[in-house]
This record gives structure tokens, sequence and C-alpha cells, in this order.
């Protein structure tokens, strides 16, 4: 019901991913919307998403690909709003895509295809757009949201996470959550390089250096490439295990999934005259194996080393353990993980169970999907849901 007083029925702040889409829902459903965002375009982190090309979504979703202080909080608005659903929509407006790998789904022209779906969306709901405005203060009274001049009995929460503040990123969410007594599971960056120092560091002169790995930590274990770089670790396998670490802790490194423990052993009978370096320059880029015999410091050919020693090496390789000083922070981190907390919210509307009326969406709440197109897929159902039911 609208208030006699109100400009709008729902207030959005943020035309992202989630604000958009949720925006263009409830538009589309007669209610009055107005978009609010500093930046002077929308959607500016789904132009520069998936290379340019939009990783839109995961054919593979489930909820046991997102992570949050709450697991089951993400099942309901995964399961009402599907990849099936989106990718329903980009066909609708004729965008052709294909699925890259594992399950990714990307756009076969460009990124804008989906931002310019959004806005004729957004355009066939009727939503009002304030873009390039700061939000400024936000006033609550007699069930009344206010913003600038604007005034509607619901306001969402669609300002994401605090990741590459460049692109206008900010932490605008949390301040707004805190304000109105919502908790905030701590932001820290995820999907994010890691960095090596001291007796590592010497890791980084292989900057440039990828190659197929399954990378641990924790819970998380994940077959992709790693790539060296400059500063640490980074490629899907390693941006993926972030989301996944501690500071303090290790994470552990699989260089040869394919092999088993003692195929060093095998190698030794098959070419006893090769150095370690050379079985494993096999096997891996060459530099790469330089540098790993050297620590290892198993000099000689292999025929004068023990099998003991060689089984040892290969379980090393299996699991050798770096451990990373820090991230590249959200500089130049994809995505948010933690951000306001999911036990505060409705999963089935995503309002706030005390703050009727408030409204939390996307990378602003405590839900972070894996690299691939999940975490647009969060976007979009947790902005759908919010948008049913404003
Ligand atoms: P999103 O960040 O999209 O939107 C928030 C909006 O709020 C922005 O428009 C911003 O300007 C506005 N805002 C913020 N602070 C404000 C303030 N103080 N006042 C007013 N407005 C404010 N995911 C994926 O699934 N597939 C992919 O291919 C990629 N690729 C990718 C590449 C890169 C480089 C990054 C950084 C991220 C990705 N992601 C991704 C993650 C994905 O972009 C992210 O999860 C979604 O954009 C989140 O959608 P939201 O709408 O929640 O926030």
């Amino acid at each position: 019901m609208t208030d006699v007083a109100a400009t709008h029925d729902a207030i959005v702040l943020g035309a992202g991913a989630a604000g958009m889409l949720c925006a263009a829902t409830a538009g589309q459903r007669g209610r009055r919307v107005l978009l609010v965002d500093h930046a002077d375009e929308a959607g500016k982190k789904i132009l520069i998403s998936g290379g340019g090309r939009c990783n839109f979504t995961n054919i593979d979703t489930a909820p046991d690909r997102y992570l949050s202080a709450n697991p089951h909080f993400a099942t309901s608005p995964l399961s009402r709003y599907t990849p099936a659903d989106f990718i329903a929509l980009v066909e609708r407006h004729g965008i052709a895509w294909h699925e890259k790998t594992l399950g990714q789904l990307f756009c076969d022209g460009s990124a804008r295809q989906i931002v310019a779906m959004l806005r004729d969306e957004c355009t066939a709901g009727g939503v009002t757009f304030a873009l390039g405005r700061p939000v400024g203060e936000v006033g609550h009274a007699d069930g009344l949201f206010r913003v600038g001049g604007a005034t509607a009995p619901a306001l969402v929460i669609a300002t994401g996470g605090p990741s590459i503040p460049k692109l206008g990123a900010t932490g605008l969410a949390y301040d707004l959550a805190r304000r109105f007594g919502l908790k905030v599971v701590e932001p820290r960056p995820a999907l994010v390089p890691l960095t090596l120092a001291g007796d590592e560091a010497l890791f980084r002169a292989l900057s440039g250096v990828a190659t197929e790995v399954e990378a641990r930590a924790g819970k998380g274990r994940f077959r992709e490439a790693a790539l060296f770089t400059h500063r640490g670790l980074s490629g899907p396998a390693i941006l993926q295990i972030s989301s996944y670490w501690r500071h303090g802790e290790a994470i552990a490194i699989n260089f040869l999934p394919d092999e088993a423990a003692d195929w060093l052993v095998a190698a030794k009978r098959a070419r006893p005259r090769a150095t370690l370096r050379a079985a494993l320059a096999q096997r891996l880029p060459d530099r790469l194996a330089e540098t790993l015999a050297e620590r290892v410091a198993l000099a000689g050919e292999l025929a004068n080393l023990p099998d003991r020693a060689l089984a040892e090496v290969g379980r090393r390789l299996g699991g050798w353990e770096f451990r990373p000083n820090g991230t590249e922070g959200f500089a130049k981190a994809e995505v948010t993980i933690g951000g306001i907390d999911t036990a505060a919210l409705s999963s089935r509307t995503m309002e706030a169970r005390r703050v009727p009326g408030l409204y939390a969406i996307g990378e602003a709440v405590d839900v972070t999907g894996w690299l691939g197109g999940y975490n647009f897929q969060w976007a979009w159902a947790s902005g759908v849901a919010a948008g049913l039911a404003l």
C-alpha cells in the first residue's frame, strides 16, 4: 500500500546488477520505482565483467557454491529465479550467448547488451533513473524513507560491496544497514590474488608462468589454472581459493593433480639418467620445474636418489604449502565476502525483519558466489525476490 505522501512506491539505491533487475521487476508489477546511483552510468561492473563479455550466469548454480555465515539463506531466492529464467530473459532480448567452460555463460557480443537489456526492462516498468547523484542523508519517519526529495514506503539497499573503489564501489550498504540496526558480517576481499613475501617471495620471479593445479584452503578445493605474478599468486584456482583463505593460514597446491604420489619413482625407472628438474619439466613449465627442483634440493640423477626421497618429493608437490602474507585487497577483489547479515533478512523477500519496508539485495548481503557467473546469478535472484515483494 502506498502512503498518500509518498512520491514513489520504492526507492532502489544502486543501479547495478541487482538494483536494475529489482527495479524492473517491481516497475513491471505497477510499482513507481526510483533508481538512484552516484555513478553517471548504470551497471559499470557489468560492463567490465567477464573481460567485457559478462559471464552472466552459471548453469551449475547451487547453494553450495556460495559462502555465507548462513549457508542455507541463498537456497530460496536461487531456487525461485534460476539460470534458466535469466537465459530466457537474455534470449527474449535476442542476445546470443555461449558456454565457455565449467557451466559459465557469456555474451557472444558484449556486456553492453546485458546493461541495455536491463535498462530496457526498467523502461518497460516505467522506472525513473536518478544517475550521477550522491545518495546523501537517508531519512526514515512515519513509515516513509526519504532520499533527496523522494519518499517511499520501501527502500532497497543495492549498492554492492567495497570491491574496486575506482569503479564507484563504496561501503554505503554497510553504513545504512548499521544505521537501521542490522548487523554486518566482517567484509573482506574475495576472488582476489594472494601475495607472497619472505622466503616465498622468490616465486614472484616466475611472474607470468601458469599451470593447471588443484588448490585447497579450508573447505575449498578447485582444479583450475594458477598464475604466478610479480606480487604472488593469481589465476582462477587462486581467486577461488582466496574466498576460503584466512590470514595466517596456508593454502595447499597440488602441482601435479593427475599424478600418483610415487610417479617420480616410476620416472626413475624410465629415465634413470634424468635430473629431478628434467623430470619435473616433462610435466610442468620449465621455469616452475627449475624453482621447485631448487627448493626441494635433491641434486644428481634420479638413479642415485632413493625411492623413499622421490616418493616424499611427489607428496610435497601434491600439496605444496604457501603461506600468503595477504591479498591484493579491495582494489583488485572481484567481490566482497561478508556484508549485511542474512539473519536480519527474510530469504523470501529480502526484507529486514525488524524494519518493515527496508530491503537488501546483491553483493551488499553476506552471500558470495564462486568465480564463474555465480555472483551475477545471486544479484539477479535476490533482486527478483525483492522486486516481487515490493
Ligand atoms: P554492483 O556493484 O553491480 O552495483 C552497485 C551499484 O551501487 C553501482 O552502480 C554503484 O555505482 C552504486 N553505488 C555504490 N555506492 C554508492 C553510493 N555511495 N551512492 C550511490 N550509489 C552507489 N560476477 C559474475 O557473476 N560474472 C562475472 O563475469 C563477473 N566479473 C567481474 C569482473 C570484475 C572486474 C568485478 C569487479 C566483478 C565481477 N563480477 C562478476 C562480480 C559482479 O560484478 C558483482 O557480484 C555484481 O556486480 C554485484 O551486483 P550488485 O548489483 O550487488 O552490485
